[in-house]
């Protein structure tokens, strides 16, 4: 994981990093760290436990540079503490390293650098390896990548020079240049909003940036010309004075976001594509979190609207199972980022066999696009807070426009309205209190209300930090009853009249074993209950949307009264670019 971010020009490069960096947070913010040529030309390290704004305040305002490399940190090697934050500096402190990525064969090449590391990381053996080699910079970069096995971004500077080395295989790196100088990181949202051309470094690529220029290499060494991208469309979004959390925000712009869906869908999915796509007899979605329960919804969708067979893998089960893939099913990979790790390696498992991949994904210039022959976006916009929602719900209305019109139904006016009217204000206050009061959290739901059960218990998980459970509402009785007591809060979900029935008596089974109820509907129910949280009545297909909602607002009410930040959950990043 980790975002890597460097700059070098004519203007001081430090508070651009800083701010490239913030960008990149949702990659990982367990530490972070920059690593600069000062006005003498001796490399400066500056790191800390935590955050960008913990860097800040580290920072002397003072300082002044034209070369400069960060990183900010999701742990993967060693414990979160300053000794294992990036950037990492060779033992005679020539070299200073940012490094995105995991080198495997660390042990192995920690014995062939024989020296004393300060950290338990892997880049550090790395930039170790990198001065040990001989030759010029360059060269001993290129001759330490040959003996890495895994991945890595790496940005690195020398004591005393006005250059940074870039180096890639597997974790993604963009370079952009222009008159002021070169800036690069793990994603383009790093660059200035006026950047418009930039390279995407590919694996086994290297770049060498000079206050000028940047040149790119092969892994001999050998000068090549890359051809640089146009870039449009990127949200290089800069709204860091806002004082609302931003997964409320992003929660409030859900009905913005559907607008946009409805109305950019229907003409990014036109006639000849849907004619293309309807060949395919069966559908496999992929995906991981909530990504691939967007997945599952999908499949309901696929199922109803298509009368066509379809599966969802978690993506991370996918890449190592015993797939028996087919000419006649189309992959779908759902990801918000479109860089997570085990969807990439699955997407990639089926471009290898020769078939057909889709990709459904937020980020315009992500990897898995790279990998598509057909794209489907979802218009979220940017999405900052770890836990996803307004990406989840853009993500589930587009696979439901997708199968709709592939299933030749024509109900553009239902959606129409539907977004006009949707809305996302629930008081939650009641179901809030009902969650903190008791021990065991258990959301239950059939068909389409047990995904969003699934999605609302990652929710509550992640960023309140309960130990909570989303499972079909029928398997209770298989074995989860026994945990059910007067301690316990169920919350079923039911937007379905063919389950409605079937969901009251599995209340009535809660009940008798003294668990409280939390029902969450826009059916008439009849059944008493602790609590019953009404919805708007849409067509049922549009429940799922509706219905995620307050459970979103839950996740977030909770997290805020037990003081936590909803933005940053322990232990997370927002993209999971490593296995
Ligand atoms: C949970 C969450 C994660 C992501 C998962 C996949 O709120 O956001 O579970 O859904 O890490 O990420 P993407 O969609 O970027 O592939």
């Amino acid at each position: 994981m980790c975002g890597i971010c460097a700059g070098i020009g004519s203007e001081n490069q430090i508070e651009k990093v800083v701010r490239g960096l913030k960008k990149l947070e949702y990659r990982g913010y367990d530490s972070c760290g920059l690593a600069y040529i000062n006005e003498t030309k001796n490399l400066e390290i500056v790191k800390c436990v935590g955050g960008t704004e913990n860097l800040e305040n580290r920072i002397d305002k003072t300082d002044f540079s034209n070369v400069v490399i960060g990183h900010t940190r999701w742990a993967t090697h060693g414990t979160v503490c300053e000794e294992n934050a990036h950037p990492h500096i060779s033992f005679d402190g020539q070299f200073a390293i940012v490094h995105n990525g995991i080198v495997e064969n660390f042990e192995e090449l920690k014995k062939q650098v024989d020296v004393q590391l300060k950290s338990q990381t892997d880049t550090e053996v790395l930039v170790n390896l990198i001065c040990k080699q001989s030759g010029t910079t360059l060269e001993k970069i290129c001759n330490a990548c040959q003996k890495v096995v895994g991945s890595f971004a790496i940005a690195l500077i020398e004591n005393g020079k006005d250059e940074i080395f870039f180096a890639r295989r597997g974790s993604p790196l963009w370079i952009a240049a222009d008159e002021k100088g070169v800036f690069a990181g793990s994603d383009i949202s790093v660059f200035d909003k006026n950047f418009k051309k930039c390279f995407c470094l590919e694996d086994d690529e290297f770049a060498v940036a000079s206050l000028k220029k940047v040149e790119f290499f092969e892994k001999n060494c050998k000068k090549i010309e890359k051809k640089s991208i146009s870039v449009e469309n990127v949200d290089f979004f800069d709204g860091f004075s806002d004082e609302q959390t931003f997964m409320l925000k992003e929660i409030k712009e859900q009905p913005i976001v559907l607008r946009k869906t409805c109305f950019n869908l229907f003409s990014s999915l036109d006639d000849a594509k849907i004619c293309e796509l309807k060949k395919f007899k069966k559908f496999h979605f992929v995906a991981c979190g909530t990504a691939y329960h967007s997945c599952l919804m999908g499949c309901q969708f696929i199922k109803k609207f298509c009368k066509k067979q379809c599966e969802a893998s978690v993506a991370s089960e996918f890449r190592y199972a015993d797939n028996v893939l087919s000419k006649n099913c189309l992959y779908v990979f759902v990801s918000q980022s479109g860089e997570t790790a085990d969807t990439i390696a699955s997407a990639r498992l089926v471009k290898d066999a020769g078939l057909s991949v889709m990709c459904v994904t937020n980020e315009p210039y992500c990897t898995l696009n790279s990998l598509a022959d057909f794209v489907l976006p979802t218009f979220a916009g940017k999405e900052m807070a770890v836990a996803s929602t307004k990406a989840y719900t853009a993500q589930v209305f587009s696979l439901l426009i997708f199968a709709l019109r592939l299933g030749g139904e024509t109900i553009q006016n239902t959606l129409k309205d539907f977004v006009q009217a949707f809305d996302c204000e629930f008081d939650v206050d009641k179901l809030c209190q009902l969650v903190l009061a008791s021990q065991k959290v258990f959301f239950i739901g059939r068909g389409q209300d047990y995904v969003s059960s699934l999605e609302a218990a990652l929710k509550l998980k992640e960023i309140a930090y309960i130990n909570c459970l989303g499972m079909p509402a029928g398997e209770l009785k298989h074995g989860t009853l026994a945990l059910v007591d007067e301690k316990s809060l169920v919350v079923a979900i039911s937007t379905q009249e063919k389950t409605k029935k079937k969901i009251e008596s599995n209340i009535l089974e809660v009940q008798a074993r003294g668990g409280k109820v939390a029902l969450i509907s826009n059916l008439e129910h009849n059944v008493d209950v602790d609590l019953k949280l009404t919805l708007p009545n849409f067509e049922e297909f549009l429940m799922p949307i509706v219905s995620i909602v307050p459970l979103q607002l839950l996740a977030f009410e909770v997290c805020q009264r037990l003081g936590f930040d909803p933005d940053k959950p322990r232990n997370l990043a927002k993209s999971v670019t490593v296995e």
